[in-house]
């Protein structure tokens, strides 16, 4: 692995490049006022509610919730992962990312410059007659234009064994070896991997190749060769295809995963571009975690028969602990003896969107395989049928799909909500009284909830961003609840504040708040009010920033360093984010 990259860097990073200019070269800035504001780029609208403060140096959308650094802007915007965001800063700083020492950098970029070496190797010998024996032959029996070809940088590895060897005697024969490219036999011989196979590049989303897939010409075995792993190649985080289909398209509001490189090339060419496969392997968590990063709906693809169904199971279990709300997921099914690849050549691409479109969502083909065989009239198989969601259920995030799924488990199973959820593990409502109770809610959110039931009107004192952040940050608090209320359901009047919480279990503990009334009021209780939630927020961040800051290091899922950044941030301005 390369070094990792020196956290003080970041933060000088971040600091040094004004997100101004990076925001504007993307999306076009207008002033407004001590702001500047444009359509939002992360969801549809028509009046501009997204705003960047140059001051801060963040940005905030009042519609959808979308805030952070510059450096998330660069992660969501051009969907970048975080060391490729981090490198994209620092090219607009015009600096060189620097790594911690222990750091093989040094390795790292021999082995993409050998990489692409190998690469356009293949692609010329794929391209000399003398070099390309049947292999042009070969694609086109199988379908493939020159452009496709092109636009996947197929090429070709000859026979015999050490073409490519010759060709990169300017490299050490040890690099060649690491790269995958080189293989030494027990005799010590060293020769070509690939040999007398079509190639296909496998980049990554920078669109450097970090490794190779290779089919033979004929029926011998393996069909498929791929490069081994090696330190820029990780057979569960990279999937071909992905970089061509961002090329291809400037937005992935879908994304489809098949199972082999003919599959995405062969779509690629009916007018299907965003395709991507998997090595050779099962998609996993980590594959979807990064696909989600792209788009907001995965359809996977598999055969209809036996094997193809257990591998949608094992899909959609690791797919599990990374759905949620605003990402989806579905499956489609293609026939026996049928792979994408020979359907759309025969079907073409209209009717192949018809099959996407008639795709199975997450959640239906989830309770369709469990309840398949099972006679749900029967309580024993009901039981059974919660037997069996639960432990998956319990992988979901926490969040509104859950809650949906286990809704939906209690419809079918016709076992009550809170039966499932004490058996699940974590109760939402369980959850909720635990706070009631006393310690995780803090004092001061306490206090906050208490002023909020005598006198809701006050969060009228509280700029959308605050709200927001306060609904977003302190979860089932006894705070949140209320707010929610006040905010969306413009309850401001203490009665129909409490009246609005009857037979909710929160509804004692929400009376039991107006026991002790305030001494100030008016406008003094509204100011302490806007106080106490500035002081609440910058605790919260404050703490969100200690615990993050530990295994930030070894996490660069983007939500978390969002987080951090702006707690981060906030505790060094002493400031929170409190937009006008
Ligand atoms: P399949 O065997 O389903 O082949 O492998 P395919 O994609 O339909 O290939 P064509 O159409 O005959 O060319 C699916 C994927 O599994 C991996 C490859 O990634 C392949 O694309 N695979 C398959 C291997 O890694 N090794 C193999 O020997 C076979
Ligand atoms: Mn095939």
């Amino acid at each position: 692995m390369p070094g990792r990259i020196p956290q003080s860097f970041i933060n000088d990073l971040i600091e040094r490049v004004d997100i101004v200019e990076v925001i504007d070269s993307r999306v076009s800035l207008k002033r407004a006022g001590k702001n500047l504001q444009a359509l939002c780029p992360f969801h549809e609208e028509k009046t501009p509610s997204f705003s960047v403060n140059p001051e801060k140096q963040f940005y905030y959308c009042f519609g959808c919730g979308a805030t952070g650094t510059s450096l998330r802007f660069l992660m969501e915007y051009e969907g970048l992962e975080f060391v490729d965001a981090v490198e994209t800063l620092a090219q607009i700083a015009g600096v060189e990312v620097p790594r911690e020492a222990g750091s093989r950098k040094q390795i790292d970029t021999d082995l993409y410059e050998i990489l692409s070496s190998a690469d356009r190797y293949y692609r010329s010998a794929l391209r000399d007659p003398k070099l390309s024996g049947k292999a042009v032959e070969y694609l086109q029996s199988r379908g493939i234009n020159g452009v496709t070809a092109r636009d996947f940088g197929i090429g070709f590895a000859p026979a015999g064994w050490d073409g490519l060897k010759q060709a990169l005697t300017r490299f050490p024969e040890s690099k060649l070896i690491e790269a995958g490219m080189l293989v030494r036999n027990d005799a010590g011989r060293v020769y070509d991997r690939f040999r007398e196979r079509i190639t296909f590049p496998i980049r990554d989303t920078r669109g450097r190749v970090v490794g190779f897939g290779g089919r033979v010409l004929g029926d011998e075995k393996p069909k498929y060769l791929n490069s081994p792993e090696t330190e820029v190649f990780q057979k569960s985080r990279e999937l071909y295809g992905l970089f061509e289909a961002r090329r291809a398209l400037r937005e992935l509001p879908r994304l489809l995963v098949v199972e082999g490189y003919m599959d995405v090339v062969a779509l690629a060419q009916h007018g299907i571009p965003n395709a991507v496969a998997t090595l050779g392997t099962a998609t996993g968590q980590t594959h979807y975690e990064k696909l989600f990063r792209y788009t907001r709906e995965i359809v996977c693809c598999f055969d209809g028969d036996s094997a193809g169904r257990g591998a949608a199971w094992k899909a959609l279990s690791s797919a599990f602990p990374v759905l949620q709300e605003g990402r989806q997921l579905r499956f489609m099914f293609v026939g026996d003896g049928e792979d994408p690849d020979t359907l759309i050549r025969s079907e073409g691409e209209a009717k192949f969107n018809q099959h996407i479109e008639a795709s199975i969502s997450a959640g239906d083909y989830f309770f369709r395989e469990i309840a398949s065989g099972l006679d749900l009239t029967s309580m024993d198989a009901r039981a059974r049928l919660a037997d069996l969601a639960l432990p998956l259920i319990g992988k979901l995030p926490d969040g509104l799909y859950r809650r949906m799924m286990v809704e939906r488990l209690s419809r079918e199973a016709q076992i009550s909500i809170a039966a499932i959820e004490k058996r699940v593990g974590v109760s939402f409502r369980a959850r909720t009284g635990e706070s009631v109770a006393g310690p995780p809610e803090s004092k001061i959110s306490r206090k906050l909830a208490s002023y909020l039931v005598h006198e809701p009107t006050i969060a009228e004192g509280l700029s959308a961003a605050m709200g927001k952040e306060l609904i977003a940050i302190s979860g089932d608090t006894l705070l949140s609840l209320l707010l929610r209320r006040v905010l969306e359901q413009n309850l401001t009047d203490t009665s129909t504040l409490l009246a609005s919480f009857v037979g909710e279990p929160e509804h004692d503990v929400m009376v039991g708040l107006t026991a002790s009334t305030p001494s100030l009021s008016g406008e003094a209780l509204k100011n302490e009010f806007i106080d106490g939630v500035r002081r609440f927020l910058e605790e919260r961040n404050r703490d969100i920033y200690r615990s993050l800051a530990q295994d930030l290091h070894d996490d660069d899922s983007s939500e978390r360093l969002a987080v951090y950044w702006k707690a981060r941030r906030e505790r060094d301005t002493g400031n929170v984010s409190e937009t006008p």
